[in-house]
């Protein structure tokens, strides 16, 4: 046995506080600010539908078996993967799924912080009373204005990764646990404020036909690998974090169990947010395929309007600077244990080094909405580069090699003993849908990533 195998681990004090922690990783920007526009993008009902199937077919089994790694590895995803590869006689180059997570996560969170930030200004904004009554060409002008200023991007990010900084370097028991612990459920009560108030004052009935009523006319194979990339986001699978947080679990869990309830979580909050979002949409005669400013300018116009909005709107941003929060926790984690593990260095130096590398990165997507907005590598902005990269080639490529390693290449026994699938049936499908279902799919995924549609051969 290695060792030092747990000794700069912690562990979470209960199961709860693990669901919590994963489903805090899960629910963030993706939830909240991608699902609702991309929903609208996508035609409603229908891309819902599919959406779900692809947690429920790709997603679980990935995070199964991702989860797997993590808690039998128990320490960072390079060396939980090293010492996993030793055991079970394979090559110890699948590490690289490890040191492509990490990477793929210090990128990710560099931009996601910079995009958190405006989630803090707005709700500055909103409390301030400055977005009441103001109009679309108003609310438009406001944003433009807001990400045309580098200093004012600067500062919010700035203000977001000292936030995550904070909490990472205290740990996992008395930073990370009790961060979501009371994060988590201030969330959902005040998701769930947002329902009601858009039930009372938007256009519920439209909302809810818009996200249940499947068109099916609408559907191409695009629109099926969009939702199967968003469920791949959503649910933070490929990239470590979800290994990161099941090393902490102690041995007697449940994975499987555990699992289905994050991802079911995950789901919920994500249609909680499209009915939160689309009654007031279409109450306020907007468009739904406003894209990814649905939320900063079409959301400040509806607040803006209705009797009570200062308060929800606020309440609103609020409510996403926690999700994301607690998300930017998961993307830094695995850097962090890493560098702890590999490097011998405290927490507090190994928190300031990521954190400050994050920053550092998050600069190149401050200036892709201004000064550097002509700056294009093949034809995107940093950002769009960054979001690109990291979306559609790094979690995805993860992702299809975590499925693989795990499900063909460890062995029955160790499978058996850690997943603990007692059904025979449920353990088959596992395996089919984790060898089969899931890596032709996610190879889908990537083909559509790099440009090559398949809408003409099949
Ligand atoms: N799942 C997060 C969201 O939906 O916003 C984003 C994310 C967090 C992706 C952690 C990947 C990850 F490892």
């Amino acid at each position: 046995m290695a060792i030092n195998r747990t000794s700069s681990h912690g562990e979470w004090s209960s199961r709860t506080a693990f669901i919590l922690a994963a489903t805090g990783s899960a629910v963030g920007l993706g939830n909240i600010w991608k699902f609702p526009y991309i929903t609208g993008e996508n035609g409603g009902g229908a891309f819902v539908l599919i959406y779900i199937l692809c947690v429920m077919f790709i997603g679980i089994p990935i995070m199964l078996a991702e989860v797997y790694l993590g808690k039998r590895g128990r320490l960072n995803p390079i060396a939980s993967i090293k010492y996993i590869s030793e055991k079970e006689n394979r090559s110890k180059n699948w590490r690289v799924i490890g040191l492509i997570g990490i990477l793929a996560g210090i990128l990710i969170l560099s931009y996601y912080s910079v995009i958190a930030g405006w989630t803090m200004a707005y709700a500055t904004r909103a409390a301030f009373g400055v977005i009441n009554n103001i109009d679309a060409v108003g609310a438009t002008l406001m944003f433009n204005n807001f990400v045309s200023d580098p200093e004012r991007l600067l500062a919010w990010h700035t203000i977001f990764s000292i936030m995550t900084a904070i909490v990472v370097s205290k740990g996992v028991k008395s930073g990370l646990e009790s961060a979501v612990i009371r994060l988590m459920p201030a969330l959902l009560v005040l998701l769930l404020a947002l329902v009601i108030f858009s039930a009372i004052e938007g256009d519920f009935v439209g909302g809810v036909e818009f996200m249940l009523y499947p068109d099916f006319s609408q559907v191409t194979w695009k629109t099926i690998l969009i939702a199967m990339g968003q469920a791949f986001f959503s649910l933070s699978l490929g990239m470590g974090a979800l290994m990161v947080y099941g090393s902490y679990l102690s041995s007697d869990i449940s994975i499987p169990k555990t699992c289905v309830i994050v991802a079911s979580l995950d789901t919920l909050v994500a249609l909680l947010a499209g009915l939160a979002i689309f009654p007031i949409v279409i109450s306020s005669g907007l468009e739904m395929t406003q894209g990814p400013g649905l939320i900063f300018q079409t959301l400040t116009v509806a607040f803006g309007a209705m009797p009570g909005g200062q308060l929800f709107g606020t309440l609103f941003f609020i409510l996403l600077i926690f999700a994301a929060w607690t998300s930017s926790i998961s993307l830094i984690e695995p850097m962090i244990i890493w560098m702890i593990e590999k490097y011998n260095l405290t927490r507090i130096q190994a928190a300031t080094i990521s954190s400050g590398l994050a920053w550092l990165l998050g600069i190149g997507t401050i200036i892709s909405f201004n000064v550097g907005s002509e700056i294009k590598i093949f034809n995107m902005n940093i950002f769009e580069t960054l979001d690109y990269l990291t979306s559609n080639i790094l979690l995805p490529l993860g992702g299809i090699m975590i499925t693989i390693y795990v499900s063909w290449l460890i062995s029955k026994e160790s499978i058996n003993k850690e997943l603990n699938i007692k059904s025979n049936i449920l353990r088959y499908i596992w395996y089919f849908s984790a060898r089969f279902i899931a890596p032709i799919a996610v190879i889908m995924v990537m083909l559509n990533a790099l440009g090559f549609s398949i809408d003409g051969v099949l």
